[in-house]
């Protein structure tokens, strides 16, 4: 795939794009390691299939056509207007290409053909999948989700792939598998972001869920967005998608999936255990240490830099579907 680097005029300066970026200087992340944060960071028609507004593209960066896949029509309409894949995907958290939001271009250097995606631990059938596996195993849906990032910015998305719990079917857990690990790709010698100097990190980035979680009707992985394949800034070929929890939950670029008897640690957890849990469900009323968690700003929605503010909503929205494994 050749990538064409379009800089649009709508893309602003790095400076203006992300506020949280001063907070992401390398001196205060170095120092700040103890009580280290994601920082504070954040069109449009009503939540429809893929041929709405909203995936206009401007370059291959954006992925790929792809075909074989349903609208789910539980999940076609999000409540909120979509987000503009040009906002969506020029927006990103993806530490290992870089620690401000504008790391689209880095993240061209993921290498994503070939892919492997190793399943094991406590399952009946430990599994290995290939790229291809990824976009035909498994019947691919849409579902149009909204995404809550704890950095309090949110956006409406329609992914596009397949629910976790038909892996679950397919690799068959142990009575004893009680959690998932999930582990992101790293290698330092690609990612080649800012965050190459934080080799003190625990890295790779890696993720975790209790198994019931995990089976929820919500708990997605995506291979596609926007009626493509998935972005390499997103997290091609494979990444989780968890509508109910903060994005950070979300590990990109899976490569490894882990049955486990015990809670796995995870990344941010890790590093700032006080203020990212690892449950990490939205919640309005519990504010994060250094921010609130009562307002979410919409990505791309009004005015340039002024994005419509809406409220949290417990759950981001998916109460019916999730509060019962929180009882
Ligand atoms: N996965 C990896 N491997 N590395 C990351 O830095 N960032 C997380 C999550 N998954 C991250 C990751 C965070 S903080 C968020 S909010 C979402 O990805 C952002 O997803 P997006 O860029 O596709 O919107």
């Amino acid at each position: 795939m050749s990538f064409i680097h379009i800089r649009p005029n709508w893309q602003l300066p790095e400076k203006i794009a992300t506020p949280e970026a001063a907070y992401f200087n390398r001196r205060r992340f170095l120092k700040n390691l103890a009580g280290v944060g994601l920082g504070i960071a954040a069109t449009s028609c009503y939540g429809r299939p893929l041929t709405a507004q909203g995936t206009e593209v401007l370059d291959d960066t954006f992925g790929e056509p792809l075909t074989n896949f349903t609208p789910n029509p539980a999940f076609a309409d999000a409540g909120w207007p979509l987000t503009e894949q040009r906002f969506a995907s020029r927006y990103n958290n993806f530490y290992e290409f870089g620690l401000t939001k504008n790391i689209w271009e880095n993240a061209q250097n993921l290498p994503t053909d070939p892919w492997k995606l190793e399943v094991s631990g406590l399952v009946k059938n430990p599994t290995t999948y290939d790229l291809d596996d990824l976009y035909t195993k498994f019947p691919l849906e849409e579902r149009i989700y909204r995404f809550r990032c704890v950095e309090a910015w949110a956006m409406v998305v329609p992914w596009l792939g397949f629910p976790m719990a038909k892996l679950l079917e397919a690799v068959e857990p142990t009575s004893d598998a009680k959690y998932v690990r999930f582990e992101s790709f790293y290698d330092e010698k690609i990612t080649g972001g800012p965050s190459i100097s934080f080799s003190n990190l625990p890295w790779p980035y890696h993720e975790g869920l209790r198994i019931e979680e995990m089976a929820n009707e919500l708990a997605f992985f995506a291979v596609g967005i926007y009626g493509r394949t998935i972005p390499k800034q997103h997290g091609a070929p494979i990444r989780m998608v968890l509508p109910w929890k903060y994005g950070f939950k979300g590990g990109k670029s899976i490569v490894k999936i882990e049955f486990l008897a015990e809670q796995p640690s995870t990344y941010w957890n890790t590093i700032a255990p006080n203020e990212y849990k690892f449950e990490a469900n939205v919640e309005p009323d519990v504010p994060h240490p250094r921010w609130s968690q009562n307002e979410e700003r919409m990505v791309g929605e009004g005015e340039a830099w002024n994005w419509v503010k809406r409220d949290t909503v417990i759950y981001n929205g998916y109460g019916d579907y999730v509060a019962a494994l929180y009882a």
